[in-house]
């Protein structure tokens, strides 16, 4: 394991879904919440975000609140953190906003992926591309690519699919969750952890460090107990 300290920032609806039964349909602006993932991300070297998310949103989250800035400055961190988008398909359309952002772009990948792309020339060119792994991203090749190259904080932003994956591979330390005052339903929405799913008796546990309300808006620190 490497000494970089990874948090997950995720909201939630009260039953659960960090999306609706849609997922084009454009998210709930939650003010507060906006303000804490600004926050939250505002601290971080490197955002972690799943391939869907962004062929979904088109573009990675960025800070924007000056003293957030300016906290950045004072940190000696760059203004945004890296993006570091992760694909098995690398279909990642060369037109989308997100390759024009002012943001240093990294894409993580397997080797097979990377062989097998007819794009990774092109998204060469646009961002860093990393194979790690033949089929399956081995995520402690990834982390000691991300401790070498001096990064100490990684803020991950979901999906559930991405966080899923980063679940199992024991790589949160940490997790933000926002419960937020709404109901989406739907079978078909997502929720905050995908994939395949854990064995109640073998699930990864959490203890809870702290609890916030804003409203009723409700912020919940984990620890990651490993
Ligand atoms: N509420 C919130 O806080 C929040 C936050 C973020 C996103 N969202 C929502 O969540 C939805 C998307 O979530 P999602 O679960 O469908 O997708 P996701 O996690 O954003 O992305 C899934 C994709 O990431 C890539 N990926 C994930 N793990 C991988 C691994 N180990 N190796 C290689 N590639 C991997 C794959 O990309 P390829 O398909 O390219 O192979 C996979 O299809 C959207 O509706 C978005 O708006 C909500």
């Amino acid at each position: 394991m490497t000494n970089v300290q990874t948090t997950l920032v995720l909201g939630m609806t009260a039953d659960g879904k960090i999306s609706g039964e849609d997922p084009k349909a454009p998210p709930n602006f939650f003010p507060v919440d906006f303000a804490h993932l600004e926050y939250q991300t505002s601290l971080a070297d490197l955002i972690l975000v799943g391939a869907r998310t962004i062929r979904l949103e088109g573009t990675t989250f960025t800070i924007n609140n000056p003293e957030l800035l300016a906290g950045r400055k004072i940190r000696g961190q760059s203004p945004q953190p890296i993006t570091c988008v992760v694909s098995h398909s690398l279909d990642l359309p060369p037109t989308m906003p997100f390759f024009s952002q002012e943001v240093e772009r990294w894409i993580f990948t397997t080797q097979t992926s990377l062989e097998r792309s007819s794009d990774a020339t092109i998204l060469g060119k646009q961002a860093e591309l990393f194979g790690f792994g033949d089929t399956d991203l081995d995520w402690d090749k990834a982390y000691n690519l991300i401790a070498e190259r001096g990064i100490r904080k990684v803020v991950a932003l979901g999906g559930g699919s991405l966080t899923a994956t980063l679940v199992k591979a024991g790589r949160i330390d940490d997790w933000w969750l926002t419960i937020w005052p709404a109901i989406y339903g739907g079978k078909q929405a997502l929720t905050p952890v995908e994939g395949v799913g854990f064995m109640p008796h073998s699930a990864p546990r959490l203890e809870l460090l702290e609890t916030r309300q804003v409203g009723s808006e409700l912020f919940l620190h984990y620890r990651m107990l490993k």
